[in-house]
């Protein structure tokens, strides 16, 4: 139960995280990178970050199997990649292009866990 919600939970922030990007980019008013518009953005990733933590951590009690474990494994990695990249962004632009792109991969794997894990599950 705890690994099935908790992951629904942590991709419904994802998608508010998306939704805080978009707006933390078209509200800009100057260069990106120094915009106080994107701070909502910022905070909020270092939330999923520790979501990311308590969600591995109920996974490893739950012990949901194998592919779940993987799956949840690599969400935390990436979601704590996520903070690299968007900083490396500042001086190389094609490796901060990435952020986005592995954003869209963590909805992907959260979108997977409550596929796997069934509803009446003990996870
Ligand atoms: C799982 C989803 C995401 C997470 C966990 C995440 C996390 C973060 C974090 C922690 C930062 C602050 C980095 C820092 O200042 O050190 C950041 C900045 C940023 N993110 Fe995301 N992000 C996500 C999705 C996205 C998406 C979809 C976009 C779309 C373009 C985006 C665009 C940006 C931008 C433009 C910045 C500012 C970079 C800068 O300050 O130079 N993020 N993100």
């Amino acid at each position: 139960m705890i690994v099935r919600y908790g992951a629904m939970l942590f991709g419904t922030v994802v998608i508010v995280q998306f939704y805080l990007a978009g707006a933390g980019i078209f509200a800009a008013t100057g260069p990106v990178k120094d915009a106080s518009s994107l701070d909502p953005h910022r905070v909020l990733g270092n939330v999923l970050a520790v979501l990311a933590l308590l969600l591995l951590i109920a996974t490893v009690v739950a012990r949901p199997g194998r592919r779940v474990m993987i799956t949840v494994i690599v969400l935390f990695v990436l979601t704590a990649v996520e903070g690299l990249l968007a900083t490396a962004g500042g001086s190389a632009p094609y490796v901060g292009a990435l952020h986005p792109v592995v954003a869209a991969v963590i909805l992907g794997l959260t979108a997977l866990v409550p596929i796997w894990v069934p509803r009446n599950g003990k996870a």
